[in-house]
């Protein structure tokens, strides 16, 4: 029973729940974390996977959420996610249950979490070749995402999609082919713009490659067919691909070029507890203190819905005013 609804000044209301489980990563993914890594959070700032459960519960029972998605940084970092889906799944009403890891491990945890609950995961893989993949991570693990994205066909955690990232002189003629290999697979296959989220803060809109260049690419290889169904809130734009009945599909997320903060529904909590209504708010709710000093669920749930109110209309990348959060992405959960 929803009593709170998250609904903003705009009129928009959020039923989409990220969720980051930690901040840390075992990739080093060229538009995310420099080689040498980040400044971890503390332990004592993280949740523990009893204060995760109990926000997740809020946001559930409380604020209407029926989607929990788990992120982190690499969310298969975490040792209680297991025990967090559960927790999860448990919820009356049953929230709808994903996951965006890039796949390291997932082969020996896929069959694990789809007991404990998991519908459905998202996995990266910005390239079809070790070498590259080498090269935009830092680490030689290519042949693990591959296994885990079997895993999870196998565990039954599909349709699976893959999230893949172009970027300019390193991967940006793989798009034709990462959709090929999707559906031999049976995957879906999405393309995501670039965002400025990247720790280094070099990201530029010039060098950005762009849902029409990768829509160009696929279209010289593929033909796209409009999707007949309904994007709603989905940031994804899709098609389905002629010669391939009905899913798979391919999406394109252009959030920076065809920007869809008018039909967001999302909702954000951090590793550490702070809840942020956008990906690039400047501004978060620190939910860690006030449980901590021992709030109510009402409490807790009525600082939440004060947060989502305040939901800036759109992320202005394009304002020349625009200022990149703080926090990169492994920080904030994606
Ligand atoms: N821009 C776009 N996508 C990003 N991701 C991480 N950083 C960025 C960025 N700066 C993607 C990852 C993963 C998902 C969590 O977000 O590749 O698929
Ligand atoms: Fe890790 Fe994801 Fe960032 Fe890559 S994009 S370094 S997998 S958190």
């Amino acid at each position: 029973m929803t009593r709170l609804a998250l609904t903003d000044r705009y009129g928009r209301t959020a039923t989409d729940l990220r969720v980051s489980l930690t901040d840390r990563c075992n990739l080093r993914c060229a538009y995310c974390m420099p080689e040498e890594g980040l400044a971890w959070l503390p332990r004592p700032a993280l949740l523990t996977d009893d204060e995760i459960s109990r926000l997740v519960g809020i946001a559930v029972q409380w604020l209407g959420v029926t989607e929990v998605r788990f992120t982190g940084g690499e969310p298969l970092l975490r040792p209680g996610l297991p025990g967090i889906v559960a927790a999860a799944a448990a919820l009356d009403p049953r929230p709808v249950l994903s996951l965006t890891t890039n796949g390291l491990g997932l082969d020996k945890l896929a069959g694990k979490l789809a007991d404990a609950g998991l519908d459905r995961v998202n996995v990266s893989l910005d390239t079809l070749s070790p070498a590259r993949f080498n090269q935009l991570t830092h680490r030689n693990r290519h042949a693990d995402v591959l296994a885990g994205l079997d895993a999870a066909v196998e565990a039954g955690l599909g349709p699976v999609k893959i999230n893949s990232v172009l970027l300019r002189g390193l991967n940006d003629d793989e798009a034709p082919a990462l959709l090929h290999f999707a559906l031999a697979h049976g995957y879906e296959q999405r393309f995501i713009e670039q965002m400025p989220l990247d720790a280094g803060h070099v990201w530029s809109r010039a060098d950005m490659v762009t849902a029409d260049e990768i829509l160009a690419a696929l279209s010289a290889e593929f033909t796209l067919l409009p999707d007949p169904a309904e994007r709603g809130a989905a940031p994804a734009q899709t098609w389905l691909v002629a010669g391939y009945p009905g899913p798979p599909k391919v999406g394109v997320i252009a959030s920076v070029s065809r920007p869809f903060c008018g039909a967001c529904d999302r909702t954000r909590l951090t590793a550490d507890g702070q809840v942020r209504s956008c990906l690039f708010s400047r501004e978060e709710t620190d939910l860690r203190g006030l449980l901590r000093a021992g709030a109510s669920d009402e409490e807790l749930a009525r600082a939440w819905h004060t947060a989502l109110y305040g939901k800036p209309a759109g992320h202005g990348i394009d304002d020349p005013t625009f200022l990149q959060p703080a926090r990169p992405m492994s920080a904030i959960g994606g």
